[in-house]
This record gives C-alpha cells, structure tokens and sequence, in this order.
C-alpha cells in the first residue's frame, strides 16, 4: 500500500473518529440522567482516545489529521446531515450500530492491507480501535434487543 493512499484511509478514519466523539457527546446530553448517557459519554472518551492514537500515527507518516468533510452521512444514504440527530433510544441505537460497523468493516480491511511495512505502532492502533468497535457494537446490539423486547412486553400487556 502506498503511503499516500494510506495517509488518505487514516484520515477519513480520524474524520470518522472525531464524528463519533460529537455525536457520543450529543448523545449522551439528549438522555441525560439514564444509564446509557453514561455508556454513551464513556464511548465518547474511548472514541477521543482513537482520535489521539490516529493523529499521532499521520504524523509520523509525516502527513497532517484533519477532516475530510462529512463522513457519517453517506452511512445513512445523506440523510443525517450535520445534526447528527437520531430520535429516540432505538434509532439513536440503531444509527451507533450503522457506523460501529461500517468502522469495523473499514478497520478490517486496513488492516488486511498493511503490514509490518510502516512499523508495527499502526498495526497495534488499528487493532485496538478494531477491538473497541467490537465492544461498543455488542453493548448497542444488547441494549437495542433489550429496548425491543421491553416494547413487545409493553404491547403484549
Ligand atoms: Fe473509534
Ligand atoms: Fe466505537
């Protein structure tokens, strides 16, 4: 893999990272004072944490992190726009699996392209950001049956 292709792929990873970290955030304000605010301003930590990581891997390649326009949207077919605006727990849920997966998909890949070639440090970051995704992927997936299934009860009363 070329060096510029990569610094390309690492940016819009950092791009996607730093959207997480505003949309977590914003989350977490809208359900403020429930359990999954919590969860969701956690997640915002670990998604800043993947933000530094990135950074500091670009420029070591010596290249610059910066945003390359909004990359969320295209997830949701353009339709998120720059509100990043989920309603309700269940879209709001819905929406994180969208992009934890889309993540996940992109780190795999990445990581089925690069080697040992630009230093094991990148490497080890993709693998742990990999690893993150996972995590936070399974709590919203578990979260959302649990929500789902609170709702067949409600209805079947
Ligand atoms: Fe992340
Ligand atoms: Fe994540």
């Amino acid at each position: 893999m070329e060096r510029e292709d990569l610094l390309f792929k690492l940016n819009w990873f950092y791009s996607l990272e730093v959207s997480q970290v505003d949309l977590y955030l914003a989350q977490s304000k809208r359900f403020k004072g429930t359990y999954e605010s919590i969860v969701f301003a956690r997640t915002a930590a670990v998604e800043q944490q993947h933000v530094e990581k990135l950074a500091v891997i670009i420029r070591e390649l010596g290249g610059e992190p910066h945003q390359i326009g909004d990359v969320i949207s295209p997830l949701f077919g353009g339709l998120l726009g720059k509100t990043l605006a989920f309603t309700g727990l269940k879209n709001t849920l819905q929406g994180n699996i969208t992009i934890e997966n889309k993540a996940m998909t992109d780190y795999v890949a990445l990581l089925q392209r690069v080697g040992a070639e630009f230093g094991p440090e990148l490497q080890t970051i993709l693998q742990h950001n990999l690893v993150d995704e996972d995590v936070h992927t399974a709590w919203f997936v578990q979260r959302l049956a649990d929500y789902e299934l609170l709702e067949l009860l409600k209805r079947s009363d």
